[in-house]
């Protein structure tokens, strides 16, 4: 009996956060859209485009890392990844203007990341040449598109 309460209550939750969610993926069809630049190097997101726009948030996120449904610990949701396949082919960023890939949705629905105060918004230079500024934090061998 518990139990089954507790299932409705977590129904009730997901509908709601469904519900929340809702304007933004009917906006996507509609008129002030954000448009997003399209990604690069693979036609598939990490997850299924629709569980992205809804979790990327949880996927990222540090302090939730241990919380995750999904128990992600591998370079597969990295944020190095995002931005090697979502970076803009104008700006070569996923944030350097608003047109960006994350931006563009971000600013749409009121957000702002502190991440790339620490994060490169731009993927890795091949060359030996380091971007210049931040000491990376997102060094380590993820690639983009290895995933399939
Ligand atoms: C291997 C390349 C690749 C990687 C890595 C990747 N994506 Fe994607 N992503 C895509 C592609 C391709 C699409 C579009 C899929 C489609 O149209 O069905 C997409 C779609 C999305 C969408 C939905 C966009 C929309 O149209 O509403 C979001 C949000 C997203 N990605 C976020 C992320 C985040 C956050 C990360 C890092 C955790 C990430 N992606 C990593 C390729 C990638
Ligand atoms: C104060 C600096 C700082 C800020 C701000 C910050 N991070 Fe990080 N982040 C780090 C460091 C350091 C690492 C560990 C780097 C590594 O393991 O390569 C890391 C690792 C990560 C990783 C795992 C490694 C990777 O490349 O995916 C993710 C995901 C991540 N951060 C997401 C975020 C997101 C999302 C935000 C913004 C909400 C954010 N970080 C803000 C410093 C920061
Ligand atoms: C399809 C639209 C869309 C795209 C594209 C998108 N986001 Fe988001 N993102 C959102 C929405 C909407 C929220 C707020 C959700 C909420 O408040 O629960 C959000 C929230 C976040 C958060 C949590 C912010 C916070 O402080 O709570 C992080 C981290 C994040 N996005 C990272 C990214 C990154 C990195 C990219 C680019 C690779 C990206 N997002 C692209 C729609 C998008």
């Amino acid at each position: 009996m518990a139990k089954s309460l507790l299932k409705r209550g977590i129904g009730v939750m997901l509908f709601a956060v469904g519900g929340l969610l809702a304007p933004l993926s009917v906006a996507q069809a509609g008129v002030d859209v954000p448009k997003l630049p399209p990604a690069k190097g693979a036609s598939k997101c990490v997850e299924d485009t629709d569980f992205m726009r809804r979790n990327h948030m949880d996927l990222l996120k540090h302090h939730r890392d241990d919380t995750l449904r999904l128990g992600i610990r591998t370079t597969k949701h990295s944020l190095k990844g995002c931005v090697e396949c979502h970076a803009s082919e104008k700006t070569g960023s996923v944030a350097a203007n608003k047109e960006d890939f994350c931006v563009a949705c971000h600013s749409y629905a009121s957000v702002k990341l502190d991440c790339w105060g620490c994060h490169a918004t731009k993927p890795a230079q091949k060359s030996a040449q380091k971007p210049a500024g931040h000491p990376s934090a997102v060094s380590g061998s993820t690639r983009a598109g290895g995933d399939k």
